[in-house]
Order: C-alpha cells, then structure tokens, then sequence
C-alpha cells in the first residue's frame, strides 16, 4: 500500500469513528457520555492533524506547480516537467518529494510524492548535495552511480528554488543529465591522442639520435653518413604517413553526415587500385587475381574515398599475406532484400596467408589496433588504414566483413549500395 493509500483508509477511519461516537452520545449518559465526547473529541484534532498536514503539502505542491500564465491556461509543473528530456525531481526544505516528470519515475522506480528523498536513493553525494543546496542556497552537482549498469555516468545538478533575500530556499529542483556518452568520446579522445603522439615520438626519437650521432662521433664517417641519412629518410617518410592518415581520418570524420551521391565504376576503380600496387606486390612475389563484374558495376559513392578503402585492403592483403603467395579479388551484384537501397556491390578480396586468430576480428578497425605492432610498423603500416575503411564505408552506407582461418587466409569483403 502507499502512503498516500493509508493517509486516506486512516482519514476514512477517522470518519467512520466520529460518526458511530456521535450516535452512541444521543443515548448514553453520565460519565460514559463524558468519555464518549473526549473520545470523539481526540479522533476529530487527529482527523483535523491529518487534514492540515495533508492539506500543506498539497498546498505546498501546488504553489510549486504554478509556474505561470499563458492566454487563459495556467502552466503547470506537470507542463514543464513533461517537456524535459532529463529526470527531474522538486523537494520541499526537509528534503521532501513535491513532483517529479516521468523520466524521474523511470529511473527511481521508489519515486513518490510525500517520501522523504533518503527513501528513494541513499547515494550519500546525492544526499549531501541536497542538504547543501537546501542549507546555503548553492548550485551543488553529484555524481550518481546507478545499481547494475557499471558503465553509467549520471551527473545530478541540485539547484535552490525560491530564495529571498537571506532566507534559505524553500525547495530544490534535482535534474539529472546522462553523460556516458559524452564520458567515452572524451575518453577515446584522449587515448587516440595518446596513441597518436606515441606514435610519432617513436621515429621522431630516432632521427634526433642520429642527428646527435652524425654531429658528434660519426662526423666524418661517410660509410656511417650514408647508411644513417637512409635510416632518417625512413623514419621520415613513416611519419609522414602518419600524418597523411591521421589528416585523411580527420577529413571523413568531418563528412560523417554527407551522403556520398557520384557514381563510380568498381571494374574501373579496382583495375587503378591494382595498376598503384603492382610493384609492391612484385616486391613481394604475390600474385594478383581479378575476376571483375560481368557488367558495369556502378557504386554509390566519392572515388577518392573508394579507392582509399580498396588501396588498404589490398596493401593488407599483400603485405600481411604470404610472401610468394597470391590475392583473389572478384567483383560481383547481389540483391540485399532492402527497399531502400534493393542491389549491393559486393567486391571481396581474399589472401592465402596465415590469417587473423578470432579474438582480433572485433578490434581491427579500432584506431592504432594491430594483430602485431612491431611487424604492421616494420613494414611501413600505421595502424589506421582499417579505421579509415570503417569510416569510409559508414559514409557510404555500406558494410565491411572479415573471415579469416588462422594457417589459411584471410577475406574481406565490402558491400555498397550500387546503382541497378
Ligand atoms: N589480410 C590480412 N591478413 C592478416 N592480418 C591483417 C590483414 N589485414 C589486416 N590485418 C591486421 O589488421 C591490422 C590493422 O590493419 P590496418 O588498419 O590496415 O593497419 P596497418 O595496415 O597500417 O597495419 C594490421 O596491422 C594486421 O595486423
Ligand atoms: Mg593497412
């Protein structure tokens, strides 16, 4: 039963008692009507208690309801609250639910009117802010941490209402703002930043220690000369890339939200792909394999962004294959079941190298992942290509999916909506 149920059921008993007292006292006399009239008077002060005390914070609720008025319509506390996004919650000076909207509900299933707030969440920095708040008047914020759900930020702002002059305020509004996401964008912020300046201080270390070495006690060894200023120029150019990918991720997130609208020959586009990683794959022995579309295969999209994603995943294939082993790239048209977008553009590209083990899949196109660093590194990769894959693809509306048996090659396959 709620409170609010039993005030009333005690306030109906209290009636009830009253009635049955007064109909005793017409026959009775003598000391057991004297009895009668105290008796019935000490329920009628207890009913009256109960009504005053009822009445104020009903009272109390609705002058706080009243917010103002608009044509011949009074806004309401309901109104307003109806119309936050956010949980929000009014306490009277004892800490005291007046009004909460239905987000509040949501997320404090204890919520009532007339319960102290110590009942509904004894969070103690929530507590403390509201004592607070009520005592000096102040804005006070809480950190709330909500019951099973670990990854949640809840932040709870405490702010006074109805303070004059040095008066303490008469109540507090809580509201409380989620920001878990906004938490774990900053987060991968600052670790993509960490990553980044790792990254460039590793090649950056190593050229200042040749610097240093070819001003100090290599100065006139020319063999020494030769093979450190070769040594530099790599490193250079590593970051270089680095920064050519880092700009280029940049750029794509930037377009997040612009949906490509050209149109792209995928034949065509793989065939260029192919024609700028002919001599690594040469370097490499690796053969390359296409089986193209048997008709134009026209994608939707920006060719400069396309030929970015097919340039990795071919690079990859490559370079994370076997040596002297071979790429199979084939190009093909498949109905995706969708009204929207009803035919896909499907290109796959399959390695026979030593694959990818499962537990990497999920993680490849986090920014910097690598199956192995050191190796990616070794062989001028910058851990970002896939990140830029994944973007790319998000822009384009299309999807990106991986298959891989470890000791037998490794297929990625990219799917576009494409144009009939
Ligand atoms: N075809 C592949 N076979 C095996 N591993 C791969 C393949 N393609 C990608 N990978 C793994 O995924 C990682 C991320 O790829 P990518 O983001 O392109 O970075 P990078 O090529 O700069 O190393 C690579 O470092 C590699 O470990
Ligand atoms: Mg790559």
């Amino acid at each position: 039963m709620t409170r609010d149920n039993a005030r009333l059921g005690l306030a109906a008993l209290c009636a009830v008692a009253v009635l049955m007292l007064a109909v005793l006292s017409v026959w009775a006399s003598g000391p057991l009507r004297d009895g009668i009239f105290f008796a019935c008077g000490l329920f009628a002060a207890g009913a009256a208690l109960f009504a005053w005390s009822r009445g104020t914070l009903d009272q109390k609720a609705s002058d706080m309801t009243r917010i103002g008025s608009a044509s011949d319509k009074t806004l309401t506390w309901m109104d307003l609250a109806a119309a936050m996004p956010d949980p929000a919650i009014v306490l009277d000076e004892a800490s005291v639910i007046l009004n909460y909207n239905s987000a509040a509900r949501a997320l404090f299933e204890r919520l009532r009117q007339g319960v102290p707030l110590e009942h509904v969440n004894r969070d103690p920095e929530l507590i403390a802010a509201v004592s607070g708040t009520l005592r000096n008047g102040e804005k006070n914020t809480a950190r709330l941490v909500p019951r099973g759900s670990a990854g949640q930020r809840l932040i709870a702002t405490v702010a006074p209402l109805g303070i004059t002059g040095e008066h303490p305020p008469i109540a507090a509004l809580i509201t409380i703002h989620d920001e878990s996401e906004q938490h774990r964008l900053l987060e991968m912020r600052t670790d993509f930043i960490a990553n980044a300046s790792h990254e460039l201080r590793t090649p950056l270390a190593s050229v200042r220690g040749f610097i240093e070495t070819l001003q100090g006690p290599a100065r006139n060894d020319e063999k020494a000369r030769e093979r450190f200023l070769a040594i530099m120029a790599d490193q250079a150019e590593r970051m270089t890339r680095l920064i050519d990918d880092l700009l280029l991720l940049s750029r794509v997130e930037e377009k997040a939200n612009l949906k490509p609208t050209g149109r792209v020959d995928l034949n065509d586009l793989i065939e260029d792909v192919l024609r700028s990683l002919q001599p690594f794959a040469e370097e490499r022995s690796v053969a390359i394999d296409v089986e193209p579309a048997s008709d134009p295969l026209m994608a939707m999209g920006d060719r400069d962004e396309l030929f970015q994603v097919f340039h990795n995943l071919v690079e990859n294939a490559v370079k994370y294959g076997r040596d002297g082993g071979y790429v199979k790239i084939s190009l093909t048209k498949k109905a995706s079941g969708r009204e929207r977008f009803p035919t896909l553009a499907v290109v796959s590209i399959s390695d026979n190298g030593p694959g990818i083990a499962p537990e990497h899949l999920p993680r490849l196109t986090e920014r910097f992942y690598r199956v192995s660093a050191e190796h990616s590194r070794n062989i001028g990769g910058t851990g970002l290509g896939l990140a830029i894959v994944k973007h790319v693809l998000n822009r384009h509306q299309g999807e990106l999916s991986v298959q891989s048996v470890v000791g037998q090659g490794t297929t990625f396959k990219v799917a576009l909506p494409a144009y009939k």
